[in-house]
């Protein structure tokens, strides 16, 4: 390349320029080390002394120009930059995302429990049969296994026993805290669970629970009526009806369903009742020595109830249009 071709394209090149990176790339293009000018300076002295003479100088003064040419360049990339920053425009407001309402409500209570001095304890989601159904009295064929249409899952190993499942409700971990610990204790879990079902605006394939259990000496009905009217109190801030339905759990005797009035109506919120002699056994407690009772409460159902929302698909809709209320 003759030291005219490489002018002319340098220069376009700077002219060419968009942005401040690229000046640095035509720099080292040209000036760099193995740059185009650089070697036709460094072979100069194997030049002829009448070749070196007329093209040295020329070769230094296309040196200085590209340097100042690229210099000027990167300046109007500094005001450029600096016109683009007006100091007086008025803030822009930073977007911020949203505490998705089941995760709100599920917070709320955990408080609410801690502030009743029950301990948060979190079981798995991929449950055994044993733990989410025969530990908790339902054994297999029992009629009470429909109460949970179940998601089961194809063994994953030959060698594996056991029938696997995604958990149906916060439940099995009753027992498997009770495996590990003496009572007295009270804990909450809450916790997400799987149904098989058809959905509607009721219902969902997945949602949450929160499982309450409290162990002692003689724990009896009268406390959980006490922490209950807690709860709702302090949930929906302010004194709450709420009533006692007889019901029926295999994994509770007596069994209740806990009905809450809202808006004159009767809402069912939660199941519950005195921990099953069964259940105590399964958990290697004897069941003369400890009485506790447990409950069972849909965090959705919560949720739906607090912010009036009609439909359980919203929450898992991803509709930000929704989110972006909470
Ligand atoms: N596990 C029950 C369900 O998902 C709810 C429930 C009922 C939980 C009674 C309890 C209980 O702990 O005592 O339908």
């Amino acid at each position: 390349m003759t030291l005219e071709e490489l002018e002319k394209s340098a220069r376009g090149a700077i002219k060419d320029a968009t942005v401040r990176e690229a000046l640095e790339e035509i720099r080292i293009h040209y000036l760099g080390r193995k740059g185009e000018l650089t070697n036709i300076l460094r072979s100069l002295k194997e030049l002829p002394l009448e070749e070196r003479k007329s093209i040295g100088p020329r070769a230094n003064a296309l040196r200085n120009d590209l340097e100042d040419l690229l210099a000027e360049a990167a300046a109007k990339f500094g005001q450029a930059e600096e016109k683009i920053v007006d100091i007086s425009a008025p803030g822009k407001k930073a977007v911020r995302g949203h505490i998705h309402p089941l995760s709100r409500v599920q917070a709320e209570a955990v408080k609410i429990f801690e502030g009743l001095n029950f301990s948060v304890v979190l079981g798995p989601e991929v449950e055994s049969e044993h733990y989410n159904f025969d530990a908790l009295n339902i054994p297999a064929n029992h009629p009470a296994r429909e109460m949970w249409d179940t998601f089961w899952l194809k063994p994953q190993q030959k060698v594996e026993k056991e029938k696997m499942l995604l958990r149906t409700h916060t439940s099995p971990v009753q027992v498997r805290y009770m495996e590990e610990h003496e009572p007295p204790f009270q804990i909450v879990v809450p916790g997400r669970v799987f149904r098989y079902e058809a959905t509607d605006q009721s219902h969902e394939i997945n949602f949450y629970q929160l499982e309450g259990l409290m162990v002692g000496r003689d724990v009896n009905l009268g406390n959980f009526k006490f922490i209950i009217e807690e709860f709702l109190r302090k949930f929906f801030g302010k004194k709450i009806d709420f009533r006692f339905r007889p019901s029926y759990f295999p994994f509770t005797e007596p069994s209740v369903e806990v009905d809450i009035k809202l808006g004159g109506k009767w809402l069912e919120v939660m199941g519950a009742g005195m921990v099953s002699p069964r259940v105590f056994e399964y958990a290697h407690y004897n069941p003369r020595d400890w009485q506790g009772f447990a409950f069972g409460v849909g965090i959705d159902r919560l949720a739906m109830i607090k912010y009036g929302i009609p439909d359980i698909r919203l929450f898992y809709s991803g509709d930000l249009r929704f989110i972006r209320q909470f």
